[in-house]
C-alpha cells in the first residue's frame, strides 16, 4: 500500500487568542523510554503518549523485537518485554527513525549482544554516532560496523568515565541505558542536558536504576544488577509547546501554552521576548502576547539550554518577517539550515553560507506550495504560511505527523486558518 498524500494547507490568520495544552513528549522523550522497558522482563508502561508518526515505527520495532506492545489506556502503551527477544534492529525500521538506535542501549545491557542498522544521514545532517561508539567501548563493549549494521557484544559491561566531545543527546541516552546494569560506577561527563534526559533517568530510577546528576553536564550511574518494571508517564511536550509559542510571536496576539515552562525552553524565552514578545510564566504554562511586527536579532543554536536547534525554523521565519536583519547560525546539525530555500521561495530574503543565514526581513510573504524537509522545517513553514498573503501549501507533510500529534487542530483552535489533508 502506497503512503497516504499529506499536506498542509494554511491562509493568512490571525490574532491568534487562546489557550492550548502541549501533548505529552512522544517523539523525543516517550519512544525512547519505550525503548528502556527492554531492559528488564516484564510490562512497563510509559503514559501522556500522543499518537505521532514515530511512535508507530517505535511499536513495530519493538514488537520486531520480541517485546509485546499494547495500549492500556487512551495515553498509555504497555511494554511487555518478557522475552524471548531478538537483539537486532533491522534496516527498514532504522531508516525510517532515528531513535531507533535507542535499543542498542538496553538490548547490549540485558543480552550482552546488538545488532542495529546504521542509521544513516537524514534531511538535517550527517548525523554520526562515534560518541555512542567510543562510549560503549570504554565500558568493555566489542564493536564491528560492517555491511551497514553495527555488531556490539560484551561479556561483563563495566562502569566507565566517559567524557562526551560533544553534550550528544543520542549518545547520553545510550551511555545512560547501557550503564545502569554495568558493574561498578559510570560518570558521563558534558552530558547533554535536555530536559527529555532527565525524564529517562526519572523513568530508569522508577525501575531501579541508580542515576545522580541528569540534567547537569555531568551524571554519575551506579550499576545495579537487575532492574524491575516500572510505569512512567512522560513530559510535556517543550518542543510541540515552543512551535506554539513562535505561531503567536510570528502571527500575533496573545497565547497561552499549557503543560510546558519557561525553563523548558531555555534561551528560546529570552529570544523570543529579543523578538519582540512579552513572555510570562504562568501557573501551568507559558503565555506569548505580540502586538507588532518581530523585532530582528541574532540567534545561534546550542545544545540546552542554549536555543535549540528545533526552534531555529520558526526564529528564522520570525525574522523573515521583522523589521531589520538577523544573523542565524546553526551549530548543532550541518544541513538543517536547507530548509530556508523552500521559505525564499514564499518571498523571503534568507542567504545560507555554511552554517550562518543572513535573514532579511520583508513586509510580506506571498503564500506558495512548498515542500518540509523535515518535521521541524515543515512545521515552520505552516507558521510563514499564516502570515503569506493566499494559500500555502506545505507537501510532503507526513513530515510533521512524525512529530506533532495535532498541529493544524491547536493552531485552528487559536484562531489560524490551517487545515491538514491526507489523500
Ligand atoms: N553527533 C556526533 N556523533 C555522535 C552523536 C551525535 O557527531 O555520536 C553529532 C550529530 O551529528 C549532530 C549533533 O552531534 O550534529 C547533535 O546530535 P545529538 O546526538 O545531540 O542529537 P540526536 O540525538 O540525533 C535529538 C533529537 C533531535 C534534536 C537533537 C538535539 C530525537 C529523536 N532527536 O537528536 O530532534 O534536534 O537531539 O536536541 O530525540 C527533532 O525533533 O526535529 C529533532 C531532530
Amino acid at each position: 500500500m502506497s503512503e497516504p498524500v499529506v499536506r498542509y494547507h494554511a491562509r493568512p490568520s490571525g490574532p491568534l487568542v487562546g489557550t492550548v495544552r502541549a501533548a505529552g513528549m512522544t517523539k523525543n522523550a516517550g519512544c525512547k523510554q519505550l525503548a528502556a522497558a527492554l531492559l528488564c522482563p516484564g510490562t512497563s508502561t510509559v503514559g501522556n503518549l500522543h499518537p505521532v508518526a514515530d511512535l508507530e515505527v517505535m511499536g513495530e520495532l519493538l514488537r520486531a523485537i520480541g517485546a509485546d506492545v499494547t495500549w492500556v489506556a487512551d495515553d498509555t502503551l504497555a511494554v511487555d518485554a518478557s522475552g524471548p527477544l531478538v537483539p537486532e534492529a533491522p534496516y527498514e525500521l532504522v531508516s525510517r527513525m532515528r531513535a531507533s538506535i535507542n535499543v542498542l542501549g538496553p538490548l547490549l545491557a540485558r543480552h550482552g549482544r546488538a545488532r542495529v542498522a546504521m542509521p544513516g544521514g537524514d534531511n538535517i545532517g550527517s548525523r554520526k554516532l562515534d560518541l555512542h561508539v567510543r562510549g560503549l567501548q570504554a565500558m568493555g563493549v566489542e564493536l564491528e560496523v560492517a555491511h551497514g549494521f553495527i555488531d556490539a557484544q560484551v561479556n561483563a559491561l563495566s562502569g566507565a568515565r566517559i567524557v562526551l566531545d560533544f553534550p550528544s543527546v543520542g549518545a547520553t541516552e545510550t551511555l545512560l541505558t547501557t550503564a545502569v546494569l554495568a558493574k561498578g560506577e559510570t560518570v558521563i561527563d558534558n552530558a547533554a542536558r535536555e530536559p527529555e534526559i532527565s525524564d529517562l533517568a526519572a523513568f530508569l530510577v522508577a525501575m531501579g536504576a541508580r542515576v545522580e546528576g541528569a540534567g547537569t553536564p555531568t551524571i554519575t550511574v551506579e550499576g545495579v544488577t537487575e532492574l524491575h518494571p516500572a510505569d512512567h508517564a512522560v513530559i510535556g511536550d517543550r518542543i510541540e509547546g515552543g512551535t506554539l509559542c513562535f505561531a503567536a510571536l510570528v502571527v500575533g496576539g496573545d497565547v497561552t501554552v499549557a503543560g510546558i515552562t519557561t525553563a523548558q525552553l531555555g534561551v528560546a524565552a529570552d529570544k523570543l521576548v529579543d523578538l519582540g514578545a512579552v513572555v510570562e510564566s504562568t501557573l501551568d504554562g507559558v503565555r506569548i502576547r505580540m502586538d507588532d511586527r518581530p523585532r530582528s536579532t541574532d540567534v545561534q543554536t546550542l545544545p540546552f539550554p542554549g536555543f535549540a536547534t528545533d526552534f531555529m525554523p520558526f526564529a528564522v521565519v520570525a525574522l523573515a518577517t521583522a523589521d531589520g536583519t538577523g544573523i542565524v547560525t546553526e551549530n548543532v546539525f550541518d544541513n538543517r539550515l536547507a530548509f530556508t530555500a523552500e521559505l525564499n521561495r514564499m518571498g523571503a530574503s534568507v542567504h545560507t553560507e555554511g552554517r550562518h543565514a543572513v535573514v532579511r526581513g520583508a513586509r510580506r510573504l506571498t503564500g506558495a506550495p512548498v515542500r518540509a524537509l523535515d518535521v521541524r522545517a515543515g512545521a515552520a513553514l505552516v507558521l510563514a504560511g499564516l502570515v503569506a498573503e493566499g494559500e500555502t501549501v506545505v507537501h510532503d507533510a507526513r513530515h510533521i505527523d512524525r512529530g506533532y500529534p495535532d498541529l493544524a487542530g491547536k493552531l485552528a483552535a487559536l484562531g489560524a486558518d490551517v487545515a491538514r489533508t491526507s489523500t
